[in-house]
């Protein structure tokens, strides 16, 4: 069995090392394909591989037209939005996540992005700080919770809006639930983003979302950026010189942002929220141990995608 571990954005070594072992302990050969920047390259990689293990690496209808050995493929991490799920099921191949490996290392970048945003970047002036402030968690799934467990160490006055996750779920951690997005962001003086990319969510985060947030009002997104409706943002950050927005995943429209708005707008180089050696290792190791669990056992725990 061929396993290839095609990261565009690599994992830390360590975390490959620990991909190696469980791999080649259940006999498996272990091939490495990171930072190969063109697609050819990922179909050649691909073709006789029995499991690939994915990060944010698009894998669509061509790729599975060339794997043609492919049983499974594992995405170390949350996002299974580059997963053509569909074409998966047409090609009989397996499709899960790791849920919750790289939440904590996601939800510590949150509060990097939002200190620095208070901090005024850094720049030597006056800033303000986030105890006392209420912080509004869009979604409370497993970044989410974690958000929520460090907010509290900051002192912040907690908040959360998740359309699927039970109201006692979400007060049993001592946050307070409300009932909309509307109300999240009408209520709260930094908004957290922590919704997935889906055909429902896409330019959900617009004006008239963001346009209810108190003055002074910070948006920080570690989710994607398709969920956010950048001309509507742009728009309204235009009207209201108050807001800032944070993000870790660039906007398609960055330099308009990023000339519009210094010092209230910055965004990461490239998606960092789970770019820890510790969140490598665990969805790493999780995805190689899912993989083999598929192979030897037939487990399908953690697949998203339809039979
Ligand atoms: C996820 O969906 O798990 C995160 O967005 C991390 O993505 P990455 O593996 O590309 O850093």
């Amino acid at each position: 069995m061929k396993i290839v571990v095609a990261t565009d954005k690599p994992f830390a070594k360590v975390a490959v090392d620990g991909i190696r072992k469980e791999t080649e302990a259940a006999g498996y050969e272990l091939v490495l394909l990171e930072k190969y920047g063109e697609k050819a390259k990922l179909l050649e990689a691909v073709a006789d591989a029995d499991a690939i293990i994915i990060r944010s690496d698009i894998i669509d209808a061509e790729v599975f037209d060339a794997a043609r050995q492919l049983k499974i493929v594992v995405r170390a991490g949350a996002g299974v939005d580059n997963v053509d799920l569909q074409a998966a099921t047409a090609h009989n191949v397996c499709v899960m996540n790791t849920p919750g490996q790289n939440s904590n290392a996601v939800a510590e970048l949150a509060f990097g992005l939002m200190v620095m945003a208070v901090r005024n970047m850094y720049n030597g002036t006056s800033g303000t700080e986030l105890k006392g402030k209420k912080l509004g968690i869009h979604a409370y799934g497993n970044v989410g919770r974690n958000v929520a467990r460090v907010a509290k160490g900051f002192g912040m006055d907690i908040y959360a809006y998740d359309a699927f996750c039970p109201k006692e779920v979400i007060e049993a951690d001592g946050v307070k639930a409300v009932a909309s997005a509307e109300e999240l962001y009408s209520t709260c003086d930094v908004v957290s983003l922590h919704i997935p990319a889906t055909a429902e969510t896409k330019n959900s985060i617009n004006h008239a979302l963001v346009g209810r947030m108190p003055k002074g009002g910070l948006l920080v997104n570690t989710a994607r950026k398709e969920v956010i409706d950048e001309a509507g943002l742009i728009r309204l950050m235009e009207e209201r010189p108050d807001l800032k927005y944070m993000t870790d995943i660039m906007p398609a429209a960055n330099e308009e942002f990023a000339s519009k708005f210094p010092g209230r707008y910055f965004s990461t180089p490239k998606k960092m929220g789970a770019q820890t050696a510790e969140a490598n290792i665990n969805a790493g190791i999780a995805a190689a141990r899912q993989i083999v669990g598929f192979l030897k056992d037939g487990c399908e725990k953690f697949r998203v995608n339809k039979k």
